[in-house]
């Protein structure tokens, strides 16, 4: 469960996001659409407890986000274009410094499941600088799955990919479905985007200027989309 109510960025004088207000219930798949420079990112951030506000106010599972929100972030998957990922490890000990540090018991075991479900067990004591950008991709989606997460943060992760990561990709994020986690995903793939998603948020100019129940054909919605952020955004 995620609340966030009346939160606002401002950097400088800059009002980033402007009064978002919404509640995602456990188990909803959220997509967040929107033009270059809407303040997804901004939003992405304050959600995954890497930025912080200037006001409002934001509650996981009930629990609201302050100074002791660390203990919250372990219950939050998060995949961006910052792969957290250490260049001179292999994929297998940079897993395990992860799970080491989430304290999980059969580190060693659960690494290996993750990797074998993103196929990277090629890979397994290959050091990271040595990956292309869809392996890191892949790598990165592991090491989000590796502590099983409520909650699972997506900015962009279409960006980059090949044909091969894609599908993997798609396939996660389908078991995320069935297995009911919480999901917000920011994407510019409309196709890839809405498949799966229950609710569509649209941001523009830092403000949540739609939210609704997917109920919507591909063509309606990208109607929609650009009624709302303007044709040529
Ligand atoms: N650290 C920052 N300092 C100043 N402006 C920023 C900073 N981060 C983001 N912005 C501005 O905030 C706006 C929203 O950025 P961002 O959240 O990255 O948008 P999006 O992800 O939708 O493209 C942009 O105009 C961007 O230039
Ligand atoms: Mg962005």
């Amino acid at each position: 469960m995620i609340e966030m109510k009346d939160i606002t960025k401002k950097i400088g004088d800059k009002i980033i996001l402007k009064n978002i207000s919404f509640n995602i219930s456990s188990g909803q798949f959220v997509t967040v659409l929107g033009p270059n420079g809407a303040g997804k990112s901004t939003l992405f951030k304050i959600l995954a407890l890497l930025m912080k506000p200037t006001s409002g106010t934001l509650k996981i599972n009930g629990v609201t986000v302050n100074e002791s929100g660390i203990a919250l972030r372990a219950k939050l998957g998060v995949i961006s274009h910052n792969s957290f990922l250490y260049d001179s490890l292999s994929a297998r000990d940079n897993l395990l410094f992860y799970a080491k540090m989430y304290g999980l018991k059969n580190a060693e075991r659960a690494v290996k499941e993750v990797i074998q479900q993103v196929g990277l067990e090629l890979s397994y004591y290959q050091p990271v600088k040595t990956f292309s950008r869809g392996m890191l991709q892949r790598l990165a989606i592991a090491r989000c799955l590796l502590t099983n997460p409520e909650i699972v943060l997506l900015d962009e992760p279409y960006t980059g990919l090949d044909q091969q990561a894609i599908e993997i990709l798609n396939k996660v994020l389908k078991t995320l479905k069935t297995e009911k986690r919480t999901v917000l995903m920011i994407t510019h793939n409309f196709e890839e985007g809405v498949t799966l998603s229950d609710r569509i948020f649209i941001l523009n100019r830092g403000q949540l200027v739609f939210d609704e129940p997917n109920t919507y054909v591909l063509d309606t919605l990208k109607e929609i989309y650009l009624k709302k952020v303007g044709v040529f955004s």
